[in-house]
């Protein structure tokens, strides 16, 4: 293990913020990056007797029960990952006196406000996803550990689960798609998430204290799960990787979801910009980056790149 190197512990390894973590933290770090199978932060003891072993300079908790309708019929389990586990981290590291990054969300707020949610607002969660992460969030801040507390929204990625692979799945098996129109909020592209809390690590350096708190991380600007879908459609089909289908709007009320979901969950991200100096891309900017990364893995595989346009068009 390189001297010139602090040492990370990475939960959640194997998720879609996780994995670009690995990336990510590999230049300033040497990463230990544990997915689910190798370190399940549920189970108390090991996680902390794996931290108290590991002596990390900074834990990075990109673990988390994210499954928001599921939560609603496995409380115990959501609040394990989603609640105790955060807790218990941030009391390891306020004992050895490590950073702890934390991830939150935008569903712990109601939806109410008009306009973007500040990171002092009042939080008041609908579903036990966000009621979860909000009693996670209140760990962490009164364990006494430096810490940051990245709330995103909206996350996808290249590669795993998130609603742009769900939308090309259904633009391939649909002949039209249905999706909320009535729901606020920025999508949020998962490379940007790792690779910002990067960047906000080598900016607080040895000064961690002094930044400890919540931030908002999230693309700049906003739009509705439905205009997400659209342009996830539009500009999958352009770039090969889709069929172009129709997408329908329809009310929360139609959806077919059990968790209740927050009309409006915008993040102001003035915070970050003030204290970091980091602003990120609009929402559609980081979708059309992510969109060619994917067309361009698909040129790369030839045989993979037909296969996936004559199963779809
Ligand atoms: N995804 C979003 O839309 C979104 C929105 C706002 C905020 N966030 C937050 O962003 C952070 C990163 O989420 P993500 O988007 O990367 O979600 P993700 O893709 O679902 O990744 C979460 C990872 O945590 C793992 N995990 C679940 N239970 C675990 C346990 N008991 N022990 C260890 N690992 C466990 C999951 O493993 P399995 O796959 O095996 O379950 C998965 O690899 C989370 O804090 C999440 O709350 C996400």
């Amino acid at each position: 293990m390189s001297a010139l190197k602090g040492r990370a512990l990475l939960t959640g390894a194997g998720g879609g913020v996780g994995r670009e973590l690995q990336r990510a933290l590999a230049p300033r770090y040497d990463v230990l990056a544990l997915g689910r199978e190798q370190l399940d932060i549920s189970r108390v003891d090991l996680l902390r007797e794996t931290i108290r072993r590991v002596r990390p300079a900074v834990i990075v908790n990109a673990a988390a029960y994210t499954a928001v309708d599921r939560a609603e019929r496995e409380p115990a389990l959501a609040y394990a990952v989603n609640a105790v586990a955060p807790r218990i981290m941030a009391e390891e590291a306020a004992a050895l006196g490590s950073v702890l990054i934390h991830y939150s969300t935008d569903y712990v707020f109601d939806g109410l406000k008009k306009g973007a949610y500040l990171e002092i607002d009042a939080t008041s969660p609908l579903g036990v996803y966000g009621r979860s992460k909000c009693e996670g969030e209140q760990g962490v801040q009164s364990a006494g550990c430096t810490y940051l507390l990245l709330r995103t929204s909206w996350v996808y990625g290249c590669s795993g689960k998130s609603f742009l692979h769900t939308m090309l799945r259904r633009a391939h098996r649909d002949a039209a798609v249905r999706v909320v129109a009535d729901q606020h909020g920025a999508p949020t592209w998962s490379r940007l998430v790792a690779d910002v809390t990067a960047m906000m690590l080598a900016v607080v350096g040895e000064r961690a204290a002094s930044y400890s708190g919540i931030y908002h991380l999230a693309n700049a600007g906003e739009t509705t799960w439905h205009a997400f879908a659209e342009r996830i459609i539009m500009r999958g089909a352009v770039l090969g990787l889709c069929p172009r289908v129709p997408v329908l709007a329809i009310r929360t009320e139609d959806y077919e979801g059990i968790a209740p979901r927050p009309a409006n969950s915008v993040l102001e991200q003035e915070k970050l910009a003030r204290a970091f100096g980091i602003r990120l891309p609009p929402w559609d900017t980081a979708l059309e980056w992510c969109l060619h990364e994917m067309a361009t893995a698909h040129d790369i595989s030839p045989t993979q790149a037909r296969g996936h346009r004559i199963a779809g068009c």
